[in-house]
């Protein structure tokens, strides 16, 4: 049993496999938090003592853990929901009314009910438990069955309590081309906000929050969180006057106001949340597992070839077919067709909207190219920015009215577009239709789907900011289900929609526009602490860079992007004989490994030179894999020690070297370690390895 209540009825126990979580209804009805950590079994072990206020200035509702706290009374600490009554009544006061538990297959939640104490307005806190993932969904449903609407000013998901102070937060900050940027920052007295009020990107910061006691890879206590939210989050992180951290995740209140009509309910977004006090690997491995068995389908994603960067805008059938050709040669699967195949779209400028086949550029229409591509046993791929229209567009032309704006201002434009008012049930027809139509007339199997600009100028609706990604999320649903075999990758102007919203909703991640092969080491060490790596997409591109201008090696921009799944987007007609052959090796080696990489378990490897090694393993059941990168050597020129991780310490091992095969126990690859060294700039190498019988 996953879920014990104590013999008095008041105190709740969640259990996983190696962590438990506990609550309980005090005497003054408020839900209090009691533990999150280690596993403890014995739910009578726990206790309610009566909090009683340190000062007048330091209230008992102050200094309570509540697991969700609301607006009102003598609480000034950030609470998780703020609603305005009919009558004007801006305060809530709560009451428990009694809980349920729900199981299914391998879950089980637990619901607490709450109702304010005046009107019929609920609060369900609800907790849903996967044991052996070590991980827990918590959120809310909030229900008006009052006769008025009610205004939601806040709503954030949960409240958690870590009994800690001067923890370590980390998480990520950067910009287009520079997703996914590890920052760690010491937590002390005041506040930590990360947030998203741009409606569309996550390039600044991400959805989740990590706080760990000075742990290691393998070593120390982690308590993390990750929200099931694409559009404007916020997240705070308060170190109390308490002795403890504060942490809570939810809809961004900023410029937000949702109407909640008689009868209406809201769930805030989920919060995927777990404890690991072996560091920061077992966090990554717990979310990788679930995410790969419980959020993304199944399968083996395809190696692709995209045409982007070869071409930009200036797509022609005959070019596209003649590397879809070279693609095929050099082994990838799956050819996208990426920006400029439609309207009048030959640059930034035009043809967002207009979504039908440009004549010109496919003379005989989009079937020669995509017939093409079948022709070849290839999956077909197709870039769309469905949310977005040019003001040169004859969409825009035709439905002045369809963006959001103000009737009295200038609509801002970004990348020359607009951004169209999804709210709008014909605008939501529109962009269904305009998909449904694509994927019936044409044999698609991938759907690029970009979002290149943030949101302004919303119009009056405040909630917008919440409808508009749920709208996007409904979209997508509905298209899946009439087109079940369609695969779609997130996209927002590179790695803008990184989260647990929207995956298993879309099936990939375009990672980043950044495909520097030694900048994305750094980006994809990052997306890896929390997101699988089955979705994360790595292109090989050509040199010099075009964001870096950087050369790198061929074999380097292979391993770098062989870590994900991997694509192809250089300009392959120019490859030399050398570069095709290579690309042909390399590609083969990732078909290969590649149900390794994809659904294997992930290790980011410590590495013990002084010079600057990047090292991973990657292993599922009796195979692995290992990858060492070195960017540069330094003055000395020293090798690294690979110590390997999760292996059997009795097994035997067989290493496929450069230098060839080699036989070793588990501990002494894990514990000794083998020794690499690698030469020159941009060395690499990838080590395939298995368990002997
Ligand atoms: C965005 C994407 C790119 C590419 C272009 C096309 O920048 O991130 O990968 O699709 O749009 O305009």
């Amino acid at each position: 049993m996953s879920i014990a209540v104590s013999t008095k009825g008041d105190i709740f126990l969640l259990n996983t496999q190696s962590t438990s979580y506990a609550f309980g209804i005090d005497h003054l009805g408020l839900v209090r938090h009691l533990y999150w950590g280690r596993k403890i079994e014995a739910v009578d072990d726990f206790e309610l003592p009566e909090l009683t206020e340190v000062s007048t200035n330091d209230p008992v509702f102050e200094i309570t853990p509540e697991e969700f706290p609301v607006h009102g009374g003598l609480r000034y600490k950030e609470h998780c929901l703020k609603a305005t009554f009919p009558d004007g009544t801006r305060e809530l006061v709560y009451r428990y009314c009694g809980y349920d538990v729900e199981k299914g297959e391998d879950r089980e939640e637990l619901v607490i009910h709450l109702m304010d104490d005046h009107y019929a307005f609920f609060m369900d806190l609800r907790y849903k438990l996967y044991p052996q993932y070590d991980l827990m969904e918590r959120s809310v449903v909030v229900r008006n069955q009052t006769e008025a609407p009610i205004q939601i000013e806040k709503l954030h998901s949960a409240q958690f309590h870590i009994p800690y102070e001067n923890l370590n937060f980390s998480n990520v900050h950067g910009h287009w081309g520079a997703e996914q940027q590890r920052f760690v920052q010491k937590v002390s007295y005041g506040k930590i906000v990360i947030e998203n009020r741009r409606g569309i990107s996550t390039h600044n910061h991400n959805p989740y929050f990590v706080l760990d006691q000075d742990a290691t890879e393998t070593d120390g206590q982690v308590y993390f969180g990750a929200l099931r939210l694409s559009g404007n989050f916020s997240g705070v992180v308060e170190q109390t006057q308490y002795g403890e951290t504060l942490v809570q995740m939810g809809l961004n209140s900023h410029d937000f106001l949702l109407e909640l009509q008689p009868g209406e309910s809201l769930e805030a977004p989920a919060i995927l949340c777990g404890y690991s006090d072996h560091g920061f690997e077992t966090m990554s491995q717990n979310l990788h597992r679930f995410a790969r068995d419980h959020i993304l389908r199944e399968g083996l994603r395809p190696v692709l070839y995209n045409s982007w960067e070869a071409t930009e805008f200036h797509v022609t059938s005959r070019e596209q077919i003649k590397l879809a050709q070279k693609a095929k040669e050099m082994g990838a699967e799956l050819f996208v067709l990426d920006d400029g195949w439609f309207g009048e779209r030959h640059s930034t400028q035009n043809g967002l909207g207009d979504w039908y086949v440009n004549e010109g550029k496919f003379p005989n229409g989009l079937e020669e190219l995509v017939d093409a591509v079948k022709a070849l046993d290839m999956k077909f791929g197709i870039w769309v920015e469905p949310e977005m229209v040019n003001p040169k567009a004859q969409l825009y032309q035709d439905h002045p009215d369809w963006i959001y704006h103000y009737e009295t201002r200038v609509t801002d434009t970004s990348r020359v577009q607009y951004v169209l008012n999804i709210t709008k049930p014909e605008v939501q027809e529109f962009i269904y239709n305009m998909l449904d139509n694509l994927l019936t007339r044409y044999d698609i199997d991938y759907i690029k789907w970009d979002a290149n600009r943030p949101i302004s100028q919303t119009g009056p609706q405040r909630d917008v900011w919440y409808q508009h990604i749920q709208i996007i999320y409904d979209i997508v649903k509905r298209l899946k289900e009439a087109h079940p075999h369609v695969l779609f990758e997130a996209c927002a102007s590179g790695g803008g929609r990184i989260d647990y919203g929207i995956l298993g909703i879309f099936d990939d991640f375009w990672t980043s526009d950044n495909t520097d092969a030694y900048d994305r080491l750094y980006i994809q060490d990052a997306y890896s602490r929390i997101y699988p790596i089955k979705a994360m997409r790595a292109w090989v591109t050509d040199c010099p860079n075009f964001l870096s201008g950087r050369v790198i090696p061929l074999t380097f921009r292979y391993h770098s992007a062989m870590m994900g799944t991997l694509g192809v987007g250089c300009n392959i007609l120019k490859f030399s004989p050398e570069e095709m052959e290579l690309s042909q090796k390399m590609i083969a080696l990732y078909k290969d490994i590649r149900p390794i990489i994809q659904e294997g378990d992930f290790y980011r490897l410590d590495n013990p030179s002084a010079d600057q090694y990047f090292l991973y393993e990657y292993l599922k059941e009796n195979q692995g894999v290992i990858f060492a990168f070195l960017p540069q050597s330094k003055v000395g020129h020293r090798g690294t020690t690979i110590r390997l991780r999760g292996l059997d310490e009795q097994a035997q091992y067989t290493l496929h070297t450069s230098k060839g095969d080699m036989i070793k126990s588990g501990s002494y690859l894990m514990y000794h370690g083998l020794e690499l060294k690698l030469c020159g700039d941009y060395a690499s190498a990838v080590i395939q390895f298995e368990k002997n019988p």
